[in-house]
């Protein structure tokens, strides 16, 4: 490892950025699904999810390069390259779902949601799941429950319990009874945020539950919740920056999976493919309700440098089928994954969708104790193998595997074997 380098960026951007792995990882270049260190090592990426199409994509290089090249400003101007974005991207959702307000991050994108939110509904409570993230603005940071924050939860912030079918708690429980229960908390915040005076502005959920550890939901749950908060009075914010484009493979959208048209689907990190690019799309008549209000305006958001990047990866994702990729190379993850864990009792059954996918970690047979111990074994030895990935969940002990989606079949005996040789070492 460069001590060198990292004194220098402890010196300049502090020790609390934070590092993957015991040995810091020191990267110099990327190409499609693999990853080069310092050494010339290669690793094969199986965590990034920014470089949606592959690491340095030769047509996105392109892209940037020849629009950079040509003319880069703000949205003050018009452009043909901004509103041929907008175009193909509004062309990939359901038809009221018809406008857009780019941003640089995710974060911006879910900060300006719940702005419009509140305008539209006067109200100012906030429906969140227990164990997420959605951004670290002042104002997202009220609502963060799945990351430490020095600042404590907003007043009228109410956080709600997501149910995992696979839960060992739920064993002996059916779809139904843990339906009804989750949905009846969910229904006894909204409740809670009436009486205190807050009302109900919105409910964010993130639509693969990545941050809670990818459980998996009740049939009918998200539509239920988005039916309670409508019923008093809010809206709901999909929050697709680590579901979309594809990445769960059987829909472009999370959302689309539920069975639910939000008000506002926010979106960020594969959009640009690293180029900062995010957004929220809504509907035309919540549009024209805040633009006549408020004059929003983000100088970096949706230039056509930042337009012709996102239009490039549209047509690559296009053109690539990896929708379809993710949808079928997760197909063939899943049994082979299951048949790995089937043999070691103290690993859960997989767990996500598409690719975005991994399992739980136990310390016992029972599968009743997490232990992000031995998640954290895992993901370095699988490192040392020269794969790398990580770990979520509320206690840090669900295998994290999430490439982008360059993944190829080819790919898969290396990954798979890798986790397989590690599950052998790490659990004997
Ligand atoms: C689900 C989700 N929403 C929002 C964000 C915030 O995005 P950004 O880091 O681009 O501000 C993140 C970032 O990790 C995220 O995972």
């Amino acid at each position: 490892m460069n001590n060198t380098l990292l004194n220098r960026r402890f010196a300049t951007i502090g020790r609390h950025s934070p590092l993957f792995y015991e040995e810091p990882l020191h990267l110099v270049s990327g190409e499609g699904v693999w990853l080069t260190d310092v050494e010339g090592r290669k690793y094969l990426d199986a965590y990034n999810n920014v470089p949606h199409v592959g690491h340095a994509h030769p047509r996105v290089v392109e892209a940037m390069r020849a629009q950079a090249g040509t003319l880069n400003v703000h949205t003050r101007y018009l452009n043909d390259r901004v509103v041929d974005y907008a175009e193909d991207l509004l062309s990939r959702f359901e038809p009221g779902l018809d406008r857009v307000l780019f941003s640089n991050s995710g974060s911006e994108a879910n900060d300006l949601a719940f702005r419009m939110a509140h305008q539209h509904t006067g109200a100012r409570g906030i429906l969140v799941t227990d164990h997420s993230y959605h951004g670290h603005t002042s104002f997202l940071t009220e609502i963060t429950t799945g990351l430490k924050t020095h600042e404590p939860l907003g007043d009228h912030v109410r956080t709600f319990h997501v149910p995992d079918l696979d839960e060992a708690a739920n064993r002996d429980r059916s779809e139904q009874e843990i339906l009804t229960a989750a949905l009846a908390e969910v229904e006894a915040c909204l409740a809670d945020l009436v009486r205190s005076g807050h009302g109900v502005s919105a409910v964010i959920v993130e639509t693969i539950f990545s941050t809670e550890g990818l459980p998996r939901v009740p049939e009918g749950y998200v539509t239920g919740i988005a039916q309670l908060v409508r019923q008093a009075g809010g809206l709901v914010i999909a929050d697709e920056v680590q579901a979309g484009l594809g990445r769960i493979g059987s829909h472009f959208w999370g959302y689309q999976k539920h069975g639910i048209v939000p008000d506002f689907v926010t979106m960020g990190k594969p959009l640009g493919n690293g180029h900062p690019l995010a957004g929220v799309v809504t509907t035309a008549e919540l549009l024209e309700e805040f633009g006549a209000r408020n004059e929003y305006f983000n100088t970096f958001a949706g230039t056509p440098v930042s337009s012709a990047v996102g239009h490039e990866v549209l047509k690559i994702v296009d053109d690539e089928a990896l929708v379809e990729s993710s949808e079928r190379l997760g197909a063939l993850i899943r049994p082979r994954m299951a048949e790995l864990v089937e043999a070691r009792p103290q690993l859960g059954v997989p767990r996500g969708s598409g690719l975005f996918f991994g399992f739980s970690v136990f310390s016992d047979a029972d599968q009743l104790h997490p232990d992000a111990q031995t998640t954290r074994q895992l993901v370095e030895a699988i490192k040392a193998r020269g794969v790398l990935l990580s770990k979520i969940g509320p206690t840090g002990s669900v295998l994290k595997i999430r490439p982008p989606l360059a993944l190829r079949e080819e790919h898969l005996p290396l990954l798979l074997g890798t986790i397989e040789e590690a599950v052998d070492e790490v659990l004997g």
